[in-house]
């Protein structure tokens, strides 16, 4: 097993710990959009906590959530399957986004932690799909999740506690290429001092900056903008 297939198990709490600034960001960022123009595709959903996020910032939307991996994907059936809400709502589609079955119109789309995984020919293949399907009005939220390709040492991400174990994420990324970076995830759980369990993986990440986000997507004809950790892609 390598990849999602080992973070799955620890990603919600884990995520928890260290996304929620940025969540609040893509939650501003999504206020306010007119959800009667068509869905918000949840791109790269995961285990569906943007999905939720998305749901509880715009409470009419239709949310078509992508999610090409398996053992994210069951976690996040899991999370739409308990809410009754979110079961009405979202339509999971088990598909990378460059494949996936979509309308001829969106409202949105977000990318919350997933644009490391599309290579330059993919997003160029990515934001021509956006601009062909975004709705005048509409808004794709884009965060910026790696824009160089540095080397980090390893680094405790984040420590949470579940009952009575304590489950700790740590990671280190190394340059393998102007745009690419190689991450290793170490997640272990114990309990005190008795380490139950330790799971390493590796993810080949695609690097790219605001900036570039912003210029590829003008040569589709999407406008950027820049704030904080995101690029927000409107037709305006
Ligand atoms: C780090 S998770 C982010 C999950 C969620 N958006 C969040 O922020 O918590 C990245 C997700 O992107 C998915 N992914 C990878 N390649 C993809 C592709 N080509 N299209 C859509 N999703 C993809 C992965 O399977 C993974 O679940």
């Amino acid at each position: 097993m390598e990849g999602y297939a080992i973070t799955a198990q620890y990603y919600d709490p884990l995520a928890a710990a260290t996304h929620a600034d940025v969540d609040r960001q893509i939650a501003a960022a999504l206020e306010g959009l007119d959800t009667a123009l068509g869905p918000i595709v949840d791109i790269g959903a995961g285990t569906g906590l943007t999905t939720a996020l998305i749901a509880r910032t715009l409470a009419a939307a239709e949310i078509l959530a992508i999610e090409p991996d398996p053992a994210m994907r069951s976690a996040l059936m899991t999370r739409i399957w308990s809410d009754p809400d979110l079961r009405e709502r979202v339509t999971i589609l088990p598909f990378g986004a460059l494949s996936a079955p979509l309308p001829e119109q969106i409202a949105g789309a977000v990318l919350s932690a997933a644009l490391v995984h599309f290579a330059p020919a993919d997003r160029e293949m990515l934001w021509a799909l956006f601009a062909e399907r975004l709705a005048q009005t509409g808004r794709i939220v884009v965060e910026v999740q790696c824009p160089t390709a540095d080397d980090m040492p390893d680094t405790q991400m984040a420590s949470v506690q579940v009952g009575r174990i304590n489950y700790q994420a740590s990671a280190s990324a190394q340059r393998i290429g102007p745009d690419r970076q190689r991450w290793h995830m170490s997640y272990r759980a114990g309990i005190g001092e008795r380490e139950l369990r330790c799971d390493q993986t590796t993810y080949e990440c695609w690097v790219v900056s605001a900036d570039t986000i912003v210029a590829e997507a003008a040569r589709a004809g999407l406008t950027g903008r820049i704030t904080n950790d995101l690029v927000v892609l409107t037709r305006a």
